[in-house]
Parts: C-alpha cells; structure tokens; sequence
C-alpha cells in the first residue's frame, strides 16, 4: 500500500469513534459547497465542441482555447454555424492550415468531399479571403440528397438514433437514405453572400463520389488542401484514390471523420496500400489531419 494512503489509514485510527460519526454527519448536513469558478476561467471539454449547442452559444465570449487571431476565428464562425455540423476545433483548426498554406507558398486548390449545407467550406473561403491575395479555387463535392447507405463495416450504435438507420439497412446501395440531407442552394448561400467568394472560383460537383470523383480529377489540378468529410468508408476510400495523388508535396489532407469506424479503416487501408505511414494530427475528437510528404 502507498505510504500516504498507510499514513491516512494510522491517523483515522487515531481519532474516537465518536469524532467519526459527527465528521461523517456534518458532512452530510452540510456537504461541502462547490467552489465558484468565475466565468472567465470556465473550460470546456476539449474532446468535442459542439458549435450550435445552447451551453457553448451562452459563454460563447469565453470560449478561448488559444488560436492565434481567435477572436477573429470566432467571428467568423458566428457567420457560418448555422450552414455546419462540424466542431470548434475542426473549424477553427482550418484557419491555422490555411495560414500555412499560404506562409509555405503550397500552391493548389481547395477541395472538399462533403459539403452538406456548405459551412465549413465557407469558412475555408473565409479564412484564403482573410490570407491569399490571389484567391485558390474551391471544388465542391456532395450528392446533396444526402448521405448513401452505409455498409456493415461502417456501422456505429449511433446511426440508428442520429441518422435512423438500422445495421440491417447498412448494404452499401448508392440510395439515398435521407440523413443529412442538405440543398446545393444553402452552400451557395454560404459561399457567396456569407463567405463573399468570387463566383468563378467555385464549382459544385453534385452527385455520388463514385461518379463524380473519378472523372472530376481528370480536370482538377494540382490541390493544396484536401477536406475529406463523406462520413463513410467508401465515400473516404474513392476520394484518396482519386485525389491523394494531386495533392502537392506539404498539401494538407483533414480527415473530418477519423471517429468514425468505416472512414478510419479507409485512411489506413490506404495508407497501407501506397506504403506510408504519416503522422495523423489529433485536432480533436473526431477531426484529425495529416501533411503530405
Ligand atoms: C457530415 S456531412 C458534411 C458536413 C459539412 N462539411 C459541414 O460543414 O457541416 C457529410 C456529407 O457527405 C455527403 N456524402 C457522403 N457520402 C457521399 C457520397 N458517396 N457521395 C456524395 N455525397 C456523399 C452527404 O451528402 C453529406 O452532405
């Protein structure tokens, strides 16, 4: 046994028997009041921020977590949380990226695979507005119908309650199944009269990744930042197939969903396959990224 806990167990044995039961009764009568913490040191949990929750809305001006520029960072993210699902980190980490893209001159586009309502991209168009003089091109890739069926192997508890479907709807059929589900129209709203990018430096790719990515990255050039945000191995898998390969040498990959069973298994049977072995940036519970070599 520890010496403290030997220590503690000698003194209890010291004090009367009577002594014990009133130390035990004040306690119970009188418990120890909580010591108030003044608003400006509360912390939030760092695993997961959740934008849109009430608490988070509330102390929003104390939410600090030590970005540079974050005040900026939060206004920003102000503009856009209506149009996003992603977290604190997950968005607030892609100014800093953006920042280094720009600092390191690593030329390219902006791709993302999973635009939904358009949010986090427009805070990425946001953020090159803020640090490039000379505007990178986004491209833009969703079925905006939503997400397709999952297979077996993405399966997760919460999809039934979140997503309402049920392990045994999970056969990998390129259908829509309703769960989240967004309009082409609410990223062009984010895009342009939130993030106020210029129109021709954005193109949508509407459809399934099966169908769309192949052929898009015939024509698509060289990208800087890859956003792979489709939730689901397959929808993962087919755009590192397609394009891992055009991301320049210091280009930046940002794994939305590495909590997500089925993604993690496509970045690390992918991994495997092109024999790397990269460091995979923990930004914070669910979103991770990492820098090509
Ligand atoms: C979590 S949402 C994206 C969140 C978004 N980036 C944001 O800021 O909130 C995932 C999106 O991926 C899309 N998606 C997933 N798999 C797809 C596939 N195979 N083809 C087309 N879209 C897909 C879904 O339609 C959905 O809009």
């Amino acid at each position: 046994m520890p010496s403290v806990l030997k220590s503690i167990r000698e003194n209890l044995k010291k004090i009367p028997f009577l002594q014990k039961i009133i130390i035990l009764l004040r306690g119970c009568i009188f418990p120890p009041k909580p010591i108030p913490i003044p608003p400006e040191n509360h912390c939030f949990p760092s695993g997961f921020v959740e934008i849109n929750d009430q608490f988070v809305q509330k102390n929003w001006e104390h939410l600090r977590v030590g970005y540079d520029e974050e005040s900026y960072i939060k206004e920003s993210i102000q503009l856009i949380r209506s149009h996003t699902m992603v977290s604190y980190h997950g968005l607030a980490s892609l100014a800093s990226q953006i920042k280094y893209l720009k600092d390191n001159n690593i030329s390219g586009s902006v791709v993302e695979t999973g635009t939904c309502m358009g949010g986090s991209a427009a805070l990425m168009a946001m953020f090159c507005q803020h640090y490039f003089k000379e505007k990178p091109t986004f491209y833009l890739f969703d079925s905006w119908c939503g997400l397709p069926q999952p297979q077996k192997k993405d399966y997760m508890d919460f999809m039934d309650k979140n997503w309402g479907i049920t392990e045994q709807e999970c056969n990998g059929c390129l259908v829509p199944t309703g769960a989240l589900e967004a309009s082409q129209q609410d990223t062009e709203d984010a895009m342009f009269k939130l993030a106020n990018y210029p129109k021709d430096k954005v193109h949508f790719y509407k459809g399934w990744f099966q169908d769309t990515v192949p052929q898009a990255s015939k024509s698509i050039g060289n990208i800087a930042l890859l956003r792979l945000d489709g939730d689901l191995y397959e929808s993962t898998k087919v755009c590192l197939e397609h394009l891992y390969p055009l991301v320049n040498p210091g280009g930046i990959i940002v794994i939305d969903d590495w909590c997500l069973k089925g993604c993690r298994m496509a970045c690390e049977e992918f991994f495997e396959q092109i024999g790397i072995k990269p460091l995979v940036h923990h930004v914070d519970v669910c979103t991770h990224y990492i820098i090509k070599n």
